[in-house]
């Protein structure tokens, strides 16, 4: 028989903390994570145990797209994610693996330093 994985889903919420007007803004400006508050709570209420787990990350280098959530292994990238949208992301993506084209980091955003939502570095 083969062995059962580990998890079915790791979601990495950033819960990262800049001060106020940081140039990239941050996830989390209040460091209260409530986001990732309510993918556990969430979690729970849909009885996955300990299948799929919702963990606390440092930035994931796409603040200005943020909130961010990462769902490996699967490698989805979710970005101005609320609170709001936690009860579809578990439904949908986690039960249902569709992918919510409106969260969706798009590719050529994703890791571009050029992308248009990423303001350039004040020169002096
Ligand atoms: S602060 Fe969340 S991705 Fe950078
Ligand atoms: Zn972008």
């Amino acid at each position: 028989m083969p062995a059962m994985p580990g998890f079915s889903h790791h979601i990495f919420v950033c819960g990262n903390v800049r001060e106020l007007g940081h140039r990239r803004g941050c996830c989390d400006p209040e460091g209260k994570q409530t986001l990732r508050e309510a993918f556990k709570k969430e979690l729970k209420q849909a009885g996955f145990g300990p299948l799929v787990r919702a963990n606390h990350a440092g930035c994931l280098e796409q603040c200005e797209h943020g909130p961010t959530v990462v769902i490996y292994p699967q490698g989805i990238w979710y970005g101005r994610v609320t609170v709001d949208d936690v009860p579809r992301i578990v439904s949908k993506t986690i039960l249902g693996g569709e992918i919510l084209s409106d969260l969706l980091i798009p590719d050529s955003c994703l890791n571009n330093p050029a992308c248009p939502h990423r303001r350039p570095v004040e020169k002096g």
